[in-house]
């Protein structure tokens, strides 16, 4: 691998944080999130007031990626934390002190500072009040808001995510885009609004950040899961081939090109849905195209797709393919407790494919296992997270040194456990156990899992002892 490549682990602050009213933080999405089972989701929830006290063990944490020799590190600034209701005259002081320390802490122990903005984190006001991102206005407070962030962090930030798995706005709404769809609204014309409204946000960001540091490097992020055809009968590939287009390409396709692609505008023509894009924001949207200055995206697992036997109608038919909830298993793969299959070779066919669609240096800035794990006499062993790491990196050197990848770094899903996006405690990921239970704090100590020393020898070795 190459000599800078940018080898570390990231995570989402809203999740790790805690210190959820602490310093003039206000709620966020994220804290006010109900997980229930009518979402399909077991809800196993905690709260978020403590989450992994990440707030006040920021330093020890840092530390600990310090000793395990990180060269990056990704966390998110927490929208709400700077802007306590999102439409605010001024922000919030002590949020911004908070992330000038972290980022002056990383810097001193060398570690590059990797920034997302809105990670699950928008003001749960934004949410009550303007119906998030689905509101022109709040695409205003978001640019207000990063312009905030950037001018406090120029010149010590350089790599900036102008939206977490920006993909997922349509899909989990209420999380990603604190949005919520209104009644008269069909789900279909909620897709492609948000799809325009999210666009237009990721390239305000764009052009504010290149406009405060000409030097920065800006990149675009979705959460990537290659769809595969559950046949290789016909329909199925167009099946996979349609839900790939919308789920995965559909945000790269118009922050590379700053336009809306041929398939999308078919899409909306053929549903007679008007969506709401003006030419002001059609400008900044191609303006920012020439801007962009790489790729990322988090990557867990593949999925499958395929067609429907018994619909009739074309647009039926897509309509059930884009919102499909079947969750169709691969029959070559395991998965976790979770249900998410382990995919390496994905890992590795998701590089080559975003690569040479884009031609942009690409960033790998999430890629995990969720574990339920316990402490056993102050250790954890961790071979089966150690097992999915060996064979998820083996691939990315794969597409790297084989493929010609242009590939700028890994990012591991994540230093220390913290809580799950639908906020279980049980599903752990982290290099780092944190000692809290579901309901119990205990006493929230760190402890170095067998994957602790084992990434830190990967890290030493650039990749070569894995
Ligand atoms: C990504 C998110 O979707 O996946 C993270 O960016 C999240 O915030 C991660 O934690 C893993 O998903 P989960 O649901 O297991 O936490």
């Amino acid at each position: 691998m190459k000599r800078d490549f940018l080898w570390g682990a990231a995570l989402s602050n809203v999740q790790a944080e805690g210190a959820y009213l602490e310093d003039g933080k206000g709620l966020n999405v994220y804290d006010t999130l109900v997980v229930t089972p009518e979402k399909g989701i077991v809800p196993m929830f905690c709260d978020t007031a403590v989450a992994a006290d990440h707030y006040h063990h920021y330093k020890e944490d840092i530390d600990l990626m310090a000793e395990m020799g990180f060269k990056a590190y990704r966390f998110s600034v927490v929208w709400s934390r700077i802007h306590p209701l999102g439409d605010d005259e001024k922000a919030n002081e002590k949020g911004l002190d908070f992330y000038e320390s972290m980022v002056d802490y990383l810097l001193e122990k060398g570690i590059e500072p990797v920034v997302s903005l809105v990670h699950f984190d928008m003001p749960d006001y934004l949410l009550r009040e303007y119906n998030g991102f689905l509101n022109k206005k709040v695409i205003d407070f978001y640019a207000k808001h990063v312009e905030v962030v950037v001018n406090r962090l120029k010149g010590k930030v350089k790599y900036w995510l102008t939206y977490n798995e920006i993909n997922l706005a349509p899909y989990q709404s209420d999380l990603v885009a604190g949005a919520y769809r209104p009644e008269d609204m069909s789900m279909t014309e909620m897709f492609a609004q948000l799809s325009i409204n999210t666009a237009i946000a990721h390239a305000r960001a764009v052009e504010v950040i290149k406009r405060i540091d000409s030097n920065a490097w800006v990149g675009g992020m979705i959460g990537h899961a290659p769809f595969y055809p559950l046949t290789c009968k016909s329909e199925d590939i167009i099946a996979a081939d349609f839900k790939n287009k919308m789920h995965n390409y559909l945000p790269f396709d118009i922050m590379t090109s700053g336009e809306l692609p041929d398939y999308f505008l078919n899409f909306i023509k053929q549903r007679h849905i008007h969506i709401d894009y003006k030419e002001r924001e059609q400008k900044v949207v191609l303006e920012s195209s020439q801007k962009l200055d790489y790729l990322a995206f988090s990557y867990y697992r593949s999925g499958v797709q395929s067609s429907f036997d018994h619909i009739e109608d074309f647009i039926d038919l897509e309509d059930a393919i884009l919102f499909d909830h079947r969750n169709l298993k691969n029959p070559n793969y395991t998965a976790n407790e979770w249900g998410w299959q382990i995919d390496a070779e994905g890992l590795r066919y998701s590089l080559i494919d975003l690569y040479h669609r884009y031609h942009k240096p690409l960033f790998i800035v999430e890629n995990g296992i969720g574990i339920d794990e316990k402490l056993d006499n102050g250790k954890v062993y961790d071979d089966e997270r150690i097992e999915y790491y060996q064979k998820h990196i083996t691939s990315l050197k794969c597409a790297v040194e084989h493929d010609g990848v242009d590939l700028m770094g890994y990012l591991a899903w994540s230093p220390i456990d913290f809580l799950s996006s639908h906020k279980e405690m049980r599903k752990r990921y982290g290099f780092v156990y944190v000692n809290r239970g579901f309901e119990d704090l205990l006493d929230l100590a760190r402890y170095k899992k067998k994957s602790f020393y084992w990434y830190k020898k990967v890290i030493a070795t650039n990749g070569e002892n894995l």
